[in-house]
């Protein structure tokens, strides 16, 4: 139980999170689905990598295997639901919870116990390398923790996953401002930079004791229902502020004080290396 009574990995914020969740996986699998029309035969089942499962949810909100499941059904997709699961109570609660989707045939879910650093590595070795490429998602929830970057960056480097998009729900206020004093050398941009995916577009919810977002990240630049959904580029000057804020605590974000900034040798050449005119605007 959390400090606020509540089971762990699930809080207030929870249902939110799904409902966000819920749309996010309806545009995309409508997007798989309208693909797998058009190229018919060409690319091989999608498939979810749900790195942090959790219990399945309860009866009222269900978890993101079950929507993962949910959503590829109903667009018709034939998939396979990899769900990472560490805690052992939880995973059992989540093979009850999955019951008729584990015998699935067009949608089946491969539970998997253990730490994803070790359960994923494993199903990626057996994981074929030749046949067709496949759509899909990788999900990371980590409660507040930081991306495992080299895991979902493993999971890309199989050649026939690396079309996948990823899917983040993270918590600038937890560990990565806490950075300062046990990751010095990681920031949430550096680490959203080094995911290997070529856009990115970040979704706030603000809720009263942190600042939790969605981070979905993709090679094609065009994340469906991005509007609709309440996403902004990172790239876009919102975006730009949006992940500054995340990036630094308040005081962080303060000017320096002037005889804390280095003070430049040289006038700083512009963008294309020539040096600014006194009174001149590029
Ligand atoms: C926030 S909860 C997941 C909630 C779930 N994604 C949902 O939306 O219903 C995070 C879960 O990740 C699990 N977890 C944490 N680290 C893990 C790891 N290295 N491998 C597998 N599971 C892990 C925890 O036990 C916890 O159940």
């Amino acid at each position: 139980m959390s400090a606020r009574g509540e089971p762990p990995g699930r809080s207030a914020e929870t249902p939110h999170k799904h409902e966000d969740l819920a749309y996010f996986l309806a545009a995309l699998c409508d997007v798989i689905a309208k693909i797998h029309t058009r190229y018919q035969g060409v690319f091989g089942r999608s498939v979810f990598v749900d790195l942090h499962a959790g219990d399945g949810g309860t009866d009222e909100d269900a978890g993101s295997p079950l929507l993962m499941a949910m959503a590829a059904n109903a667009a018709g997709l034939r998939a396979d639901i990899w769900c990472c699961e560490v805690y052992r109570p939880s995973y059992l609660r989540l093979q009850r919870v999955l019951g008729p989707w584990l015998t699935g045939d067009r949608v089946r879910v491969i539970p998997l116990l253990g730490d994803n650093r070790v359960t994923v590595p494993e199903l990626l070795a057996r994981y074929p390398t030749n046949g067709p490429a496949h759509f899909g998602l990788i999900h990371s929830d980590s409660n507040g923790a930081m991306l495992d970057v080299d895991l979902i960056n493993r999971i890309l480097h199989h050649p026939k996953l690396e079309k996948l998009d990823v899917l983040s729900y993270l918590a600038a206020a937890a560990d990565y401002k806490r950075r300062w004093t046990y990751h010095p050398d990681r920031h949430f941009r550096s680490d959203i930079a080094a995911i290997e995916k070529r856009y990115g577009w970040v979704r706030r919810r603000e809720v009263s004791w942190g600042q939790w977002i969605y981070l979905a990240q993709s090679n094609y630049d065009g994340l469906p229902n991005a509007k609709a959904l309440g996403f902004i580029s990172t790239v876009s000057p919102e975006g730009e502020a949006l992940l500054t804020r995340l990036d630094l605590s308040k005081r962080e974000r303060q000017p320096m004080l002037p005889f804390l900034a280095t003070p430049p040798t040289a006038p700083m050449p512009n963008i294309s290396g020539i040096q600014p005119i006194d009174g001149f605007e590029f």
